[in-house]
């Protein structure tokens, strides 16, 4: 559907008994994302590497909703985290209908994290990941473009991993305040007078995971609010992703 006017509470449908999981739930988009799927009767995983923002959110969440997600303890920069929680959610939950990539690495802990490897695949139907343009203004704006190309990477990959039985797409969501601006007073300032409030930031993963048919999304790169945008420069480079889904495969041996 080319959606260009996406709002959540009229275009998602009822989502019960589905099972969704949020990474990075606590904060800013994926906080708006679990709030928007919560209110759709979804029973939702909010997955944090910190347990008291977690279950912070979880309760302010719960004031808001008046319904209650779930909390998975998951450091996104520790691999041995990533496997305990993917352990924990399997023995919870038969399925898991759509995973949300949200959580936000930088290129150095995603370098880290790839030494141990992704967290193994429960019955996922949709994976969505979060992505940057190479141009965002960020501290280190070149370990987090590269940061943002390894997950694109990542999704083409899981796009083609499991055909019939997953679907995995990649996205930017806007330029949105959350906490990714948290780090600098002049990102603060200009995000307060430029960018879109959070709930505006979740409306493309939620178009992709909720209400996008698996041809429309699987292998694609959208930008708000579901629109597709072809990849350019490294981002779509097929030798440097070889290379990177090769390195990391390697990474992962013997986690
Ligand atoms: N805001 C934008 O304009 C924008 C633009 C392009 C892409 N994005 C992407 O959108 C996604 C959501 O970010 P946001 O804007 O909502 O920022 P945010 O409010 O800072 O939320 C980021 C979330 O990721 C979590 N996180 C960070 N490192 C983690 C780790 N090692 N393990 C587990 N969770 C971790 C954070 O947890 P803590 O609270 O513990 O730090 C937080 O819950 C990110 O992938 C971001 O790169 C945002």
């Amino acid at each position: 559907m080319p959606c260009n006017k996406f709002l959540p509470d009229r275009d998602i449908a009822d989502q019960s008994g589905k099972v969704i999981f949020v990474t990075g739930g606590n904060s800013g988009i994926g906080y708006e994302t679990v709030k928007a799927l919560l209110l759709k009767n979804a029973e939702v995983y909010l997955a944090a590497r910190s347990k008291s923002k977690g279950m912070e959110a979880i309760q302010q969440l719960q004031t808001e909703t008046g319904k209650r997600a779930e909390f998975i303890a998951l450091d996104l920069a520790d691999l041995r985290s990533v496997r305990k929680a993917a352990e924990e959610f399997l023995s919870r939950e038969m399925k898991l209908d759509v995973l949300f990539n949200n959580g936000r690495v930088l290129s150095a802990v995603f370098m880290d994290a790839a030494k141990d490897g992704p967290a193994r695949d429960a019955l996922i139907k949709k994976v969505g990941s979060m992505m940057a343009p190479i141009t965002y203004v960020h501290p280190d704006r070149t370990l987090y473009g590269a940061s943002k190309t390894g997950n694109i990477f990542i999704a083409n990959y899981y796009a083609k991993a499991h055909p019939g039985v997953l679907v995995s797409c990649s996205l930017h969501p806007g330029l949105i305040q959350t906490g990714l601006q948290r780090h600098s007073a002049f990102n603060r300032f200009f995000a307060a007078i430029a960018f879109s409030p959070p709930h505006v930031g979740a409306y493309t993963q939620l178009w992709a995971g909720m209400t996008a048919t698996g041809e429309e999304i699987n292998g694609k790169y959208f930008v708000p609010v579901g629109v597709e945008r072809k990849l350019s420069g490294s981002a779509s480079d097929k030798a440097l992703e070889g290379e990177v889904i090769r390195y990391l495969k390697e990474a992962i041996k013997g986690f």
